[in-house]
């Protein structure tokens, strides 16, 4: 089993040093997330994310706006965030209420201060390979699970199956790149692929961002490949309180048995995104004033 929550903690660890250092040279890298209206989802991570900013001794704001907000005033808040000085990288949480417009907010965003790695200047530069910019989270995480639990990445077969352009796309992006802890042969699957499992058999390292849950098999799978389950779905549950848990993407009893590793849900990729965020926030600083 590979252990997120434990290799979260550590990156954690690691990120409050590089804090505590910068915080002799003055400064303290601040990150602020901006949340329009109440989706209870947005709202967990929200708080999560906040606290996560907090314990690792940066400075973290969140942002409250109302769903009824204008895109005009939403490109307003990002005009403030891009100036102030105090806030090193910001994000806004998606999904937008419908009547926003997502891709106009990101392409506002300074790609200084885009932490997410959403805006288009960082998505171009991680596809050349310039690690100037930013990384999204997720996929930076699952890359960072691979490295420190010693998958060989090198010329391997990694098949993806998703093609967000929060997970799938900049997963395969990453995994691509000459650069060590990458160089795999990587093939994406998506909602339209024809016979999924001919393609998932032939993978050394299975990452599945498709948001369907329980949809690979342990059928599906090449005994010892490495299997990483980005999907965190709610599934009714008539034995647990809340009538509901949380599972991934993966069928976890029949793919741990011919799985050599495997990323449990919950416990797995997801404590990685927020650690890799703060990650992003105190590289922001630290570019702030060197
Ligand atoms: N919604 C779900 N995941 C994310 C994320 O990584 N960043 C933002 N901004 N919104 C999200």
């Amino acid at each position: 089993m590979i252990d997120g929550a434990a290799i979260a903690r550590t990156i954690r660890e690691e990120v409050a040093r590089d804090v505590a250092a910068l915080s002799v040279r003055g400064m303290q890298p601040g990150l602020a997330v901006v949340l329009v209206g109440d989706d209870p989802a947005s709202t967990v991570y929200v708080r999560n994310k906040d606290k996560a900013c907090t314990g690792a001794g940066m400075h973290g704001v969140t942002v409250r706006l109302p769903a009824s907000i204008s895109q005009q005033q939403l490109l307003s808040q990002v005009d403030d965030l891009n100036a102030d000085p105090a806030i090193h990288g910001f994000l806004v949480q998606m999904p937008l209420p419908r009547h926003l417009d997502a891709d106009a907010v990101i392409r506002r965003i300074d790609p200084k201060k885009d932490v997410d790695g959403f805006h288009p200047v960082n998505v171009g530069k991680m596809l050349i390979g310039d690690t100037d910019g930013f990384v999204p989270a997720t996929p930076a995480g699952v890359r960072e699970l691979l490295a420190r639990s010693d998958v060989e990445t090198d010329g391997q077969h990694c098949v993806i199956i998703g093609r967000s352009n929060i997970v799938g796309k900049p997963m395969a992006a990453i995994m691509l790149q000459n650069q060590p802890g990458a160089n795999a042969t990587v093939t994406v699957c998506h909602s339209r692929t024809k016979s999924l499992p001919e393609f998932t058999r032939r993978a050394d390292i299975l990452i599945v961002a498709a948001g369907k849950a329980n949809m690979l098999r342990g059928d599906m799978v090449k005994p010892g490949a490495v299997v990483i389950d980005v999907g965190i779905n709610r599934v009714n549950d008539e034995s647990a309180p809340s009538g509901h848990r949380l599972v991934g993407d993966v069928e976890f009893d029949s793919v741990r048995e011919v799985a050599s590793k495997l990323t449990p849900v919950p416990g797995g990729v997801g404590p990685m995104t927020i650690a890799m965020l703060l990650r992003n926030t105190v590289r922001a600083a630290e570019r702030a004033i060197s």
